[in-house]
């Protein structure tokens, strides 16, 4: 099993990281590992440190993180590589390094704890600091941006597609009608205003601002099309036999990875009717997870984040199995 202690120097307890690393890195021998998702380089330390011979490209959006990803993984010399970016365009950014295929790739995705924890980022509804909420803070739109200039259908949009948020043609009414008075730029104040406006949601305990904090992230980060694009991407740069591991922390992002592992994983589309298969498809993946992994009560208690996290993997066929 997973000994953490040998991550010491790490801030965080990188999720699933037993079942990351038992899935993805399964012994030793030389290993081409893309990490969509390096963020302080959790999961690709722990990667580096079971496998002498694995090299790693870390791909992060966020600026501030591959610095401490930097130091973080130093201790493995010239074995990894660090680029700043989407991991829609993992395969770019494998490109630049020389690196034409990948046996293993993970994406862990959302945002991570440091992210949620610093106010001037705008994560958090528990803290005060500006609606911000880029993952990459040089580029892009802001959430006040977007509730500032919006017209009112793409608010509603936004807030019942990423959100599933009840009440949302309320909320952006209201959204438009109060900053015509005042723009929004105040993390603490949007969260209670969408408080106050939507009231109780449908599970209990949960916020109704955190329902809005995480739709407004996703916009502002184009996080589910990223995801469709780096799921493509994935299985384009994977080498026969290679696995992809992805951490969603949400149901949206769980039935994209879902429908794409199923989709890909079909030998044939043709209609029940047809009594010969005329569509040529061939499996692309075979599915590792039949079920996605959870975490345990006990990691649960030592990292209440891990809670929602669900681990899907899925493996490239082989030519020959793409070719019968
Ligand atoms: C949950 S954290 C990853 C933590 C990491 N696995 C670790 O153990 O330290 C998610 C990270 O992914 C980054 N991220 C999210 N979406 C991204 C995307 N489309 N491309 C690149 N990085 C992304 C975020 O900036 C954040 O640093």
């Amino acid at each position: 099993m997973l000994q953490l202690a040998d991550n010491k120097e790490l801030k965080h307890y990188p999720v699933l990281a037993g079942e990351v690393l038992e899935t993805l890195v399964p012994g030793n021998g030389p290993l081409r590992v893309i990490d969509g998702t390096v963020g302080y380089g959790g999961h690709s330390s722990l990667i580096l440190r079971r496998n002498a011979d694995a090299v790693l490209l870390g791909i992060d959006r966020d600026g501030e993180a591959l610095k401490e990803a930097e130091a973080n993984l130093s201790f493995a010399g010239a074995r990894f590589h660090l680029a700043k970016g989407s991991f829609g365009d993992l395969a770019d950014h494998a490109a630049g390094i020389g690196w034409l295929s990948a046996d293993a790739i993970l994406l862990d995705l959302g945002v991570s704890s440091p992210q949620l924890d610093c106010p001037g980022r705008g994560f958090s509804i528990r803290s005060e600091g500006p609606l911000d909420m880029r993952m990459d803070s040089s580029s892009g739109r802001t959430a006040s941006e977007i509730l500032n200039t919006f017209d009112e259908r793409d608010l509603e949009y936004i807030f019942s597609s990423y959100g599933e948020v009840r009440g949302a043609q309320r909320l952006a009414m209201e959204i438009v009608a109060r900053r015509k008075v005042r723009l929004w730029s105040s993390t603490a104040e949007f969260a209670e205003f969408c408080n106050s406006v939507l009231g109780r949601q449908r599970r209990p305990g949960l916020q109704a601002a955190t329902l809005c904090f995480q739709a407004l992230r996703i916009a502002v980060n184009d996080e589910l099309a990223q995801l469709e694009k780096g799921l493509a991407a994935a299985l384009e740069i994977l080498s026969p036999g290679g696995r992809m591991a992805v951490i969603s922390f949400h149901s949206l992002e769980d039935r994209i990875v879902k429908h794409f592992f199923r989709q890909k994983a079909l030998d044939c589309v043709c209609p029940p009717e047809f009594i010969e298969c005329r569509c040529e498809k061939r499996s692309e993946l075979r599915i590792i997870t039949k079920k996605a992994i959870v975490a345990s009560d006990e990691e649960i208690a030592r990292n209440r984040r891990s809670g929602p996290a669900k681990l899907r993997v899925a493996e490239k066929t082989k030519r020959e199995e793409q070719e019968r």
